[in-house]
């Protein structure tokens, strides 16, 4: 009788135990499908977030280092070189924002003129981690110009008011 009621509760845990599973995971799910449903709307607001995160970060990085940092060693480099890397990620990352400002009233123009310019952060990015890893300061400080122009270019389009540099 004893045994019974014991065997009884400890099915019952297992049933509650499952029951408790099913339901968190059935709000991972939810908070995972919200988060993709919010991801693909991308509003404008997030590429700005992005830009004054993630981008200005690494520009700032860079900025300092090669500018203020003199001599440029080793070590320098290869953060000078990571910090490049990065900003070639985040180009990749920029062409997820294309459709969403379509939709929000670029024209093809803008859509094709904002690939092109991240396609040529993208290369300027690569050439700086190149001249980076070949520990080439003249190329570090040449290509870091070239970044910075690039950076201008875009916004001289898109937001001719961020002139900071
Ligand atoms: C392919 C185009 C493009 C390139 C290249 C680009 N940006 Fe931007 N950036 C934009 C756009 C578009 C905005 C405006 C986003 C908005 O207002 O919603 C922006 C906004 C910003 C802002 C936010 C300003 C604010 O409103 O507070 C910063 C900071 C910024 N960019 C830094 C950089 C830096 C640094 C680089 C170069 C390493 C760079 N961006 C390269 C397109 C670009």
């Amino acid at each position: 009788m004893l045994r019974g009621k014991i065997l009884g509760f400890f099915l019952g845990m297992i049933a509650l135990a499952v029951a408790l599973g099913a339901y968190q995971f059935h709000g991972r799910r939810v908070a995972a499908a919200a988060a993709a449903a919010q991801a693909a709307q991308l509003p404008q607001g997030n590429l700005r977030q992005l830009m004054q995160s993630r981008v200005h970060q690494e520009y700032t990085f860079l900025s300092f280092t090669i500018w203020h940092d003199q001599p440029l060693t080793a070590e320098k480099m290869d953060s000078i070189a990571a910090s490049s890397g990065r900003i070639m990620t985040i180009a990749d990352d920029l062409a997820a924002y294309e459709s969403a400002y379509k939709q929000q009233g670029w024209s093809q123009q803008d859509v094709q003129f904002f690939d092109d310019k991240r396609l040529q952060l993208t290369q300027v990015a690569e050439e700086l981690k190149k001249a980076a890893q070949k520990h080439d300061s003249s190329g570090v400080t040449s290509f870091f110009m070239h970044l910075d122009n690039t950076c201008q270019g875009c916004h001289r389009h898109f937001r001719p008011d961020l002139s900071w540099t």
